[in-house]
């Protein structure tokens, strides 16, 4: 009986056929609405950088949307957790699975820069199932959602994966964390990546990074050591777009776990492949730990 009430709620369907991962992701629009237009304003105003380590920059703006996604969620469900980046999130009051993961501004270093590549990334998650999730890039107006089961939207217009065929034809984006920099290994797949497709952009913002590959403007993304928070609304994204999602493995994707590859499914093996030839030869890689 517990089992079917799972099912039901992973599919994203009430007991009375409602669909309620909808409703999750109303709330979860309207929260990366008003926390965008938190960062739209702060992105106009002169800055206030303080440093969390070397190159880990924090803003007024990580802080000001943060609080209001809090507030609202809070409000919204007080029952439920909240794993925010800059800390102010809270624990579960009830036995409530739900817990929101929350990154106020991805793309921090972009952001602090005037490069207008930065957003808030918003999922909820119930217990390791993501089941509804926003990345919203508010310089650009750009809105993706997705709820489990339902598909995957940008600005309300339903998006799919690309059809690239193969790794020699494809575009594919990375990144580089800020911290403990020296001992991340990616520096080595970017320079094979680089070379067997037309090319890897570097954009600064997993979350955003994530929903391109759901549109189709990427074809592929890995990354070493991304936080839940870059990570969860990206990844539903990009699996209710029609793509993979998994670590380099092959296994399934862990919200918090050392790898990640999102593809358009096409070309998943073919760049699991090249990332495994490359960390038998990189010493320095986290596979062969
Ligand atoms: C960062 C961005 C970047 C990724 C880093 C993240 P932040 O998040 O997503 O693309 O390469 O690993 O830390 O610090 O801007 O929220
Ligand atoms: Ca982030
Ligand atoms: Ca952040």
């Amino acid at each position: 009986m517990v089992k079917c009430r799972a099912h039901r709620m992973l599919a994203g369907i009430g007991k009375n056929g409602r669909l309620m991962n909808e409703d999750y992701l109303k709330t979860a629009v309207d929260v990366a609405r008003e926390a965008g237009a938190i960062l739209r304003e702060e992105f106009d105003r002169p800055l206030q950088i303080s440093y969390k380590g070397d190159v880990d920059l924090v803003t007024q703006a990580d802080k000001r949307s943060e609080a209001a996604i809090v507030r609202h969620l809070t409000q919204a469900y007080p029952e439920h957790a909240i794993t925010a980046e800059e800390g102010s999130g809270r624990e579960s009051t009830s036995q409530s699975e739900y817990r929101w993961h929350v990154d106020p501004l991805d793309g921090t270093t972009n952001f602090a820069h005037g490069y207008p590549c930065f957003g808030v990334s918003i999922a909820l998650a119930l217990g390791d199932t993501v089941i509804a999730g926003v990345v919203f890039n508010p310089f650009y107006n750009e809105l993706f959602a997705a709820a489990r089961g339902q598909g995957a939207t940008l600005n309300g217009k339903e998006i799919h994966v690309s059809r690239v065929a193969s790794l020699s034809t494809s575009l594919l984006c990375t990144g580089f964390p800020v911290h403990k920099r020296l001992a991340n290994p990616n520096i080595h797949y970017y320079w094979d990546f680089t070379l067997r497709s037309h090319g890897v952009r570097r954009d600064g913002s997993a979350a955003l990074d994530l929903a391109c590959v759901a549109c189709g403007r990427f074809d592929g993304f890995w990354e070493f050591g991304l936080q839940k928070w870059d990570t969860a609304a990206g990844l539903l994204l990009v699996e209710e777009a029609g793509g993979k999602v998994s670590d380099f493995e092959g296994k399934p994707y862990r919200l918090g776990g050392p790898t990640i590859l999102a593809t358009n499914g096409t070309i998943h093996e073919e760049m699991r492949e090249v990332a495994l030839e490359i960390s038998r030869r990189d010493p320095a890689s986290p596979l062969r730990r």
